[in-house]
């Protein structure tokens, strides 16, 4: 995946935006190869928006709700991300499936960091799913989105360790702090590298 030098990316959220910080403080430093060209969000009033904002990037807002159905959201989420022409697009806690046309207009090109280690617990209670089962290692996986739900092909993933006294909060934390420096570290690689795909083996560097 060829991109520009530095890379465009948009970053979608729906929450407190770490993630997004620790990209937008990264690409603050011209050698990482990347910025963050505008920030979207599924609602209003979230931190991850307020981040953006104190950066100087520009921000959008797509409720579902505003649309009359799910298929028009998509379209207009996806005509917005579009007229900033991203590189990358990164979903850095954004809490919807995107749908078939957003994937069809960049499709290989979007990224999902999921706060569990892929195949294991998927959907939105990573974390609680792990602890409730009793695993002794989680961590987060970043991934190429496809349709299904955190099941694209994986291009990074970090461990950490599940402590006797932990609850959700204490773990997602733990979970979240590994979480950031791999998004930085793995979306900049794809970025100054760019990336192939082959039978779900994600690749640094071009063919
Ligand atoms: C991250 O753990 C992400 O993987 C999950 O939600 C969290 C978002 O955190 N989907 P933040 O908004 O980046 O702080």
């Amino acid at each position: 995946m060829p991109t520009r030098d530095p890379a465009r990316l948009v970053v979608l959220v729906s929450g407190s935006g770490t993630n997004l910080q620790a990209l937008l403080d990264a690409s603050a430093d011209p050698s990482y190869g990347a910025r963050v060209v505008a920030v979207g969000a599924d609602r209003d009033g979230i931190e991850g928006l307020t981040r953006a904002d104190r950066a100087g990037v520009p921000t959008f807002v797509r409720e579902v709700a505003q649309f009359s159905s799910r298929e028009h959201w998509d379209r207009a989420l996806t005509d917005t991300v579009a007229a900033f022409e991203p590189d990358v697009v990164v979903l850095a806690g954004f809490m919807k499936l995107v749908g078939e046309e957003f994937l069809g207009r960049f499709g290989g090109r979007v990224v999902n960091t999921h706060p569990a280690l892929c195949p294991s617990f998927p959907g939105t209670n990573g974390p609680a799913d792990a602890l409730a089962y009793g695993v002794k290692v989680t961590g987060a996986t970043l991934f190429v989105v496809d349709d299904g739900i955190d099941t694209g092909p994986i291009v990074a993933q970090v461990v950490v360790p599940v402590e006797e006294a932990d609850d959700v909060e204490t773990l997602h934390e733990r979970i979240k702090s590994a979480e950031r420096a791999m998004l930085v570290e793995n979306v900049g690689r794809l970025a100054r590298e760019g990336f192939t795909i082959t039978d779900r083996k994600v690749r640094f560097g071009s063919d």
